[in-house]
């Protein structure tokens, strides 16, 4: 656990600060940094009772919560636990009856630029008639539901119906394989999946149905009942008579009424899987009260979100941004959202650019990968490039996902957001729920490449490996210190892995700990985050564990003999995947060995999802080991950078197979 110090020694000195503009500072719901201050002033001399009154300020509660905080069973901490409410009840029925009811909730642009607007009342039949044809089928509160869906409306009807009824959406991201969603499925325990027959993407039609017939036919997966599985192409796909059912079929009939069923504030409200040091993904669980309470507040927070914005959150409702920032916070702060169903670079990259001059978008947030691809494509075809189009309607650009580097920072701030546009850089965690450090767009003076301060209320920290806390400059382990509402409840089915993931003893066993290494600066205090210090990668934005890919290498018994996968930087995807390889038979050379890679990349798409290809593989007829077996990632690191050993490797077992691996590539 000891942070890279090569991560520290890449951040940039970066003295630029951009202070929101005067009239920004004006207008925003959190002026100025004396706003932001009291607020921190009001969280920090009672916390729970500054919780307490925003759970009453921004939820509806059908039965009152008597109790703020819960901590007789740290870590395992309960928030509101004695109020009752409903999630969708927050997002949907609270606005019937205002101005919000009939304007609109999602402006969905598909794949071929197709415009479909959703107005808040017809988005609360809809999910209505779900839930009614959800529980038609049996589906009750507490049950679990796997849904595998294409961005669009119907996603975000699918999630939102299973909170009308209480029971706990799992989504899996659409890029993951078969056996990923047959893992899941068995994990989670679920009674259905919902899915589609195709997605639509940069103009190609994918299979969805097909993938989830394969992955429930791999076995364990007796808890499902039935598959719903709405038709999004004209195209066929296999329906099983008994277990699959169109959502034609299941609508059919159902009434566009249904009461919402209240739940206990700590009812999970879902289960995401993430990736982390192990080889089997992590079923993060979230809270249904305090979760939505983030996602409410931090829409007001850190995107200052009015009546008349539109706001567009490129994120995928496969990982948590797409979440907080699609399913349930646009919607509980009763704002216009764009969805997106199709990808940043078809028919070309100017897409995005096009998107926000055609929706009149005013919040923007992407992640650093898009932008740097973006950059690129706008670099060699001027015709992408954003000044082809009208982005004045823009009034504040948001980051999510990675470190952005203050490169593409500045070239989005210019060239995006016509330097009037206060960039949100924020950064969080599948596992915090929402934003926990970010500038706050009417407050924080920008530092390129900095997520600059805590949201008020996270008592966020830089400690060394016993806990002691760091000055600024010195770079170290992020924690955050005090529980807060929408953090991680527990791993779905494994509290030991939680209590040991997230709440080590070594820092006293009530210290969140986020596995990403930090440093703050020496005058401001603010942070910059400086990459993972366990052993999962960032690659545009997606996590995933190197010990899952190694598993997932080591599973092809007729090739590989062992495998070990390290990350290294990349300029586009943040890191890539690097896999050093030993087959089974002799090291393979040229063609033979480019043909191999090939095989073992196609291997691995096959058994995670093709998010998780490695870039790089190499070959050698060993891999660096100590006398005592263990394999030394850090040389592989170095190797994977193409920089000179320069570590110690007096404690090698087998030093020669350095050079081996240096040149095979
Ligand atoms: C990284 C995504 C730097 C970090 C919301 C974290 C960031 C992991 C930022 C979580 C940021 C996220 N600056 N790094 N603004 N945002 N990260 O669970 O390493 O998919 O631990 O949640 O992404 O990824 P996850």
């Amino acid at each position: 656990m000891s942070a890279s110090s090569n991560a520290i020694e890449s951040v940039l000195v970066e003295n630029r600060v951009f202070p929101p503009a005067d009239s920004v500072v004006k207008a925003a719901r959190v002026s100025g940094m004396a706003g932001y201050e009291a607020l921190c002033a009001e969280a920090n001399k009672d916390p729970e009772g500054f919780w307490a009154r925003l759970a009453r300020e921004h939820l509806q509660w059908t039965k009152p919560f008597t109790q703020t905080l819960d901590e007789s069973k740290a870590p395992f901490y309960q928030w509101f636990a004695d109020g009752e409410l409903n999630a969708s009840a927050n997002c949907l029925d609270k606005h019937m009856g205002t101005p919000v009811e009939n304007k609109a909730a999602i402006l969905f642009e598909a794949d071929d630029g197709t415009v479909t607007q959703v107005t808040y009342r017809q988005l609360l039949e809809r999910v209505s008639q779900f839930a009614n044809a959800l529980k038609a089928h049996g589906v009750q509160q507490g049950d679990r539901v796997l849904i595998y869906m294409p961005m669009g409306v119907e996603g975000v009807v699918a999630m939102q119906a299973c909170a009308r009824i209480g029971a706990t959406h799992s989504v899996v991201f659409g890029g993951f394989s078969a056996k990923a969603l047959n893992e899941r499925i068995i994990d989670a325990g679920a009674v259905a999946v919902i899915t589609a027959n195709y997605q639509l993407r940069g103009g190609k039609e994918l299979p969805l149905k097909a993938i989830v017939d394969e992955g429930l036919s791999m076995g364990g997966c007796d808890s499902i009942k039935n598959v719903f599985v709405y038709q999004r192409t004209a195209t066929a796909c296999d329906m099983v008579a008994g277990r699959d059912k169109t959502f034609s079929e299941i609508l059919a009939g159902q009434s566009t009424e249904c009461p919402p069923t209240p739940v206990g504030a700590e009812h999970p409200l879902f289960i995401l899987y993430t990736s982390g040091s192990t080889g089997k993904p992590k079923g993060v669980q979230h809270s249904t009260g305090g979760y939505l309470l983030w996602a409410k507040v931090t829409m007001e927070w850190t995107f200052d979100i009015r009546p008349d914005d539109v706001f567009w959150c490129t994120a995928d409702i496969g990982w948590i941004t797409g979440h907080t920032y699609v399913a349930y916070g646009p919607l509980a702060a009763g704002a216009t959202q764009v969805v997106f169903e199709g990808v940043p670079t078809y028919p070309n990259a100017g897409r995005f650019w096009q998107m926000i001059e055609r929706h009149k978008v005013t919040v923007f947030y992407t992640a650093p990968t898009a932008i740097r691809s973006l950059i690129k494509a706008a670099d060699s075809d001027e015709s992408v490039h954003p000044k082809n189009w009208d982005l004045s309607s823009l009034r504040i650009l948001g980051s999510v996902g990675e470190p952005i580097n203050p490169e593409a920072w500045m070239w989005y701030y210019r060239h995006v957001g016509g330097e009037r546009c206060p960039i949100v850089d924020t950064f969080w965690q599948t596992e915090n729920g929402g934003h926990v450090i970010t500038p706050l767009p009417g407050a924080t003076p920008l530092v390129p490449g900095s997520c600059t301060l805590p949201l008020p209320g996270i008592q966020a920290a830089i400690v060394d490996e016993t806990g002691k806390d760091l000055p600024n400059g010195a770079g170290g382990m992020l924690v955050i210190k005090r529980p807060w509402p929408s953090m991680i409840r527990t791993i779905w089915g494994d509290p030991e892995r939680f209590k040991k993931s997230y709440f080590p003893e070594e820092l006293g066993g009530t210290t969140y700990l986020a596995g990403d290494g930090a440093v703050r600066s020496a005058d401001r205090g603010y942070f910059r985050i400086t990459g993972r210090i366990d052993d999962v990668l960032n690659v545009s934005g997606h996590r995933m564990g190197t010990m899952e890919i190694e598993s997932a290498l080591v599973a092809k018994t007729d090739l590989v003999a062992e495998a070990a996968v390290v990350g290294r930087p990349d300029d586009l995807t943040g890191e890539a995947i690097c896999a050093f390889v030993v087959l089974k038979r002799s090291r393979p050379t040229g063609e033979e060995a480019k043909q191999i890679a090939t095989e073992l990349r196609n291997w691995v798409a096959k058994e995670i999802g093709p998010i998780a290809k490695p870039k790089d593989i190499r070959f050698g007829d060993n891999l660096p080991k100590t006398r005592s077996g263990k394999i030394m990632r850090r040389l592989l690191r170095s190797i994977a950078k193409g920089e000179p050993i320069t570590q110690d490797t007096s404690t090698l077992e087998n030093p020669a197979i350095l050079d081996q691996l240096a040149q095979s590539n």
